[in-house]
């Protein structure tokens, strides 16, 4: 049976990307069943629609969500990051973003595990007097122990199949009061997985040691800020922003897990056929695993790795990676 998935191309470069990602998929001989969705910032100068209750409803049976990138220069900072990636993700519960890094010629294996729906991103706190002198802005972070606990067991199941290792990311000497939470969360799942070896990094020092020892790292866990500032650091590392792929996962299956490239629509290069497809295509090997079809999911990525498929053009990426599937 095809799997059912929506597909958000989006503004810039994603269609460009999705576009090529689908092409593999078909190559790897998997059959998907898709539905098109019109959305982001294209989509909301033409008539301010960013993404209805009736989509997300509509979502809910959908294996998966497939999404190039969402953003234009127009459009206000915040809008689209705000009304359709984060509605999405806390609508679907999307809880984990799991970004892994794989770069053999700087020893990068590993794979980031990122709290999804809380800390600073759950839009806790406001302003007061805007504009005048006297204006006071907040922004909380969130931390339950719910949310904590579930992320922190992904990421030991995780480690626990592949090289057992896991380190928390935080910064537990300064946020002393999610620091705390996260630490005590992180120690008490330990216990049941006497198999993974945990270790622990201030937020700052893990920065130094993505550049100058990456190989240390195996699962890292770390919450939903960190996260996104930490896997910015591992694409870099990990040859470029058009090699980054992601996860959103509601792991639990109660509705659509959401894949895309961490890169965004890229307006600067956007329609001149040149942008670096891979990122979409591993996101998408990404839901093939999730899918169950993990051949198809092992073949992808392999093909990938190899420097030889990193041609010039969009398409022709695209196509070289297809062609040694068929
Ligand atoms: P960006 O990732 O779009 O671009 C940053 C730089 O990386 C640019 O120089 C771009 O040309 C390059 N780049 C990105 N992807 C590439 C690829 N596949 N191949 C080759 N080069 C690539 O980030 P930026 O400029 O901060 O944001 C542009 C727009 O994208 C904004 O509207 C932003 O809100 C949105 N965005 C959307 C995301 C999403 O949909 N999840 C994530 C990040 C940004
Ligand atoms: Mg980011």
């Amino acid at each position: 049976m095809a799997h059912r998935i929506g597909i958000i191309g989006g503004d810039g470069i994603g269609p460009e990307v999705i576009s090529e990602g689908l092409k593999v998929i078909n190559a790897a001989g998997v059959n998907l069943e898709t539905v098109e969705y019109d959305l982001g910032g294209d989509r909301y100068g033409r008539d301010g629609t960013v993404l209805p209750d009736e989509v997300i409803e509509e979502w809910r049976s959908l294996d998966a969500l497939y999404l190039g990138a969402v953003g234009t220069p127009d459009v206000p900072p915040g809008l689209i990051e705000r009304g359709l990636l984060l509605k999405m993700r806390f609508a679907l519960d999307l809880y984990v973003n799991l970004r892994p890094f794989t770069y053999a010629e700087n020893n990068v294996d590993f794979c980031v595990v990122r709290e999804n729906t809380e800390g600073s991103y759950a839009g806790e706190g406001g302003v007061l007097r805007q504009g005048t002198e006297h204006e006071i802005a907040t922004q909380g972070s969130v931390n339950t122990r719910m949310g904590v606990e579930r992320c922190i067991r992904f990421a030991f199941d995780l480690a626990s199949n592949r090289k057992g290792h896991l380190t928390l990311v935080h910064k537990t000497n300064v946020l002393t009061f999610a620091g705390d939470l996260w630490e005590r969360t992180f120690n008490e799942v330990a216990k049941e997985y006497p198999n993974v070896d945990t270790s622990y990094n201030h937020v700052d020092a893990a920065c130094i040691y993505f550049v100058q020892s990456p190989d240390q790292y195996d699962v890292i866990v770390t919450d939903n800020l960190f996260g996104d500032i930490l896997t910015d650091l591992g694409g870099a590392i990990s040859g470029g922003i058009g090699m980054a792929a992601s996860a959103n996962l509601n792991p639990t299956k109660t509705g659509p897990s959401m894949f895309e490239p961490v890169h965004g629509s890229a307006p600067d290069i956007a329609g001149q056929g040149i942008a670096n497809p891979t990122a979409a295509i591993l996101s998408g090997a990404m839901m093939l695993e999730f899918l169950g079809e993990n051949e198809a999911a092992d073949r992808i990525k392999e093909v990938c790795a190899d420097p030889a498929v990193q041609v010039e053009g969009t398409s022709s990426i695209g196509d070289a990676i297809a062609q040694r599937l068929v």
